[in-house]
């Protein structure tokens, strides 16, 4: 994507700051430098063409350099990073454009024409070498490959977005607006699932090795697979709902988003309503000092809420979620980190021991356990859906009674509901990229 004048004015600051960063870290663990490779391109078994390829998320935080494979950088303290450039002499595949000044400014860049150029660094004695390359591992020492403990500082910085990070992400918030609602204008249009997705590319020019994610477009039952990846090209024969998980990227930073939609007005439009309104309570109380694990209880207790109101449940709320009951219509985790990875890291760990926080029991999907600090990026989605083996488990192992299954038996075929924004941590407000994005687009 074209980058924004406000984007790129930040982006030296932004520099600046992972270098202080880095520095430290290196510092405080004792090393040199670091080398952070981009990685290779991986090809398929018995074959020549390769996977989409996917850069080393520690390069990115430093240069959007998403397609450069073999790249690398040296980071050294109190020295200007320099960046290997990989710029073969290719004439398969187009080589990567030369430097670009808003980015290349900040760096020494050496273009090379080897994807070993890096072996050249001057690493000095006590390295640490950052990547997954096959030709990079088996060229270093395994216990300076990926050290934990500073990967995992690192991590925890990559938690607290700098300006730059913020205005990718809610750049990359508008894009994904901007395609849900030429989605959203699909489905009430009648498409399929493919159409759909076609329209969601075409309206911010992307394809879908640009996407953060594989989109997920799911009409009707389809909604009830968490992950649906299939792009039906049959329209159902009957329509009664949509749901759209899908992001953008804007310099590699990643929007995460999700709708439902009821096809007509009645009783699934008003569980919609409900859920929505819950998910903007909870994205309310985002704020830095807490603990994620309670507002992700809060949300278990208001989907239990729901399931009651709308009489799909016979128990209390809190008995829906003390006894799992609830986990059957909500199996996953109410948000998590974001930013260059969808799924970001440092979500579960305290320190630069990698120390676990343990999810609330009961709770395995829970991605986000810390207090949250302001500069945090995560995702608020609570979900409620209609899983048939899920159902059937519960109606073999469970107390079957406590589900009123004509109910579940009418509600399926909407398959179910995930509302999800992306949310930025301050000391007071939260800051909602998504509504922000959504409301961009009504003035
Ligand atoms: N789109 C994947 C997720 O919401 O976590
Ligand atoms: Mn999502
Ligand atoms: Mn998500």
């Amino acid at each position: 994507m074209t980058a924004g004048q406000d984007i790129t004015r930040e982006y030296k600051a932004h520099v600046s700051e992972i270098r202080r960063r880095w520095d430290n870290a290196l510092q405080a663990e004792g090393y040199d430098s670091a080398l952070i490779h981009a990685g290779s391109k991986l090809v398929s078994f018995l074959d020549d063409y390769e996977y989409p390829f996917r850069c080393n998320p520690h390069l990115l935080w430093w240069l959007p350099l998403t397609r450069h494979h073999d790249s690398a950088l040296l980071v050294r303290p109190g020295r200007r990073p320099r960046l290997y450039y990989y710029q073969p002499d290719d004439y398969w595949y187009l080589p990567p454009t030369d430097p670009q000044s808003w980015w290349a400014e900040e760096f020494d860049v050496i273009p090379v024409r080897a994807a070993e150029a890096w072996k050249q660094a001057e690493t000095g004695a006590h390295a640490a070498f950052v990547g997954d390359a096959d030709t990079f591992t088996s060229a270093v020492n395994p216990d300076q490959l990926n050290p934990s403990r500073l990967l995992n500082r690192v991590h925890l910085e990559r938690t607290r977005k700098t300006s730059y990070e913020i205005a990718c992400m809610a750049e990359a918030a508008n894009l994904g607006a901007i395609a849900h609602k030429a989605a959203e204008k699909a489905f009430r249009a009648g498409l399929s699932e493919y159409d759909i997705h076609q329209q969601y590319c075409m309206a911010i020019k992307l394809v879908d090795a640009e996407l953060p994610y594989g989109n997920i477009v799911a009409l009707n039952e389809h909604g009830s697979v968490l992950h649906y990846q299939a792009h039906a090209q049959q329209v159902p024969g009957e329509l009664h709902s949509f749901l759209l998980d899908a992001g953008a990227t804007v310099h590699a930073y990643a929007s995460d988003i999700t709708r439902t939609y009821a096809a007509a007005d009645g009783e699934f439009a008003e569980m919609i309503s409900a859920m929505d309104e819950m998910q903007q309570q909870l994205c309310a109380a985002v704020v830095a000092g807490l603990d994620f694990r309670q507002l992700h209880l809060r949300a278990y207790l208001g989907v239990a809420g729901i399931l009651k109101d709308f009489q799909i449940i016979k128990t209390s709320a809190e008995d829906a979620v003390a006894t799992g009951l609830c986990s059957v219509f909500s199996p996953h985790g109410l948000g998590h980190f974001l930013g260059l990875q969808t799924h970001d890291v440092a979500g579960l760990i305290d320190d630069a021991d990698g120390t676990p926080i343990p999810r609330p029991e009961g709770h395995p999907f829970l991605r986000l356990t810390r207090n949250l600090e302001a500069g945090n990026v995560l995702t608020i989605e609570p979900g409620l859906y209609f899983i048939e083996p899920l159902l059937r488990k519960w109606r073999e192992n469970g107390d079957a009674s406590a589900i009123n299954w004509d109910k579940v038996n009418a509600w399926s075929q909407y398959g179910g509901i995930r509302i999800e924004d992306n949310v930025l941590v301050t000391d007071g407000t939260a800051r909602n990229l998504t509504r922000e994005a959504f409301a961009n687009l009504e003035v």
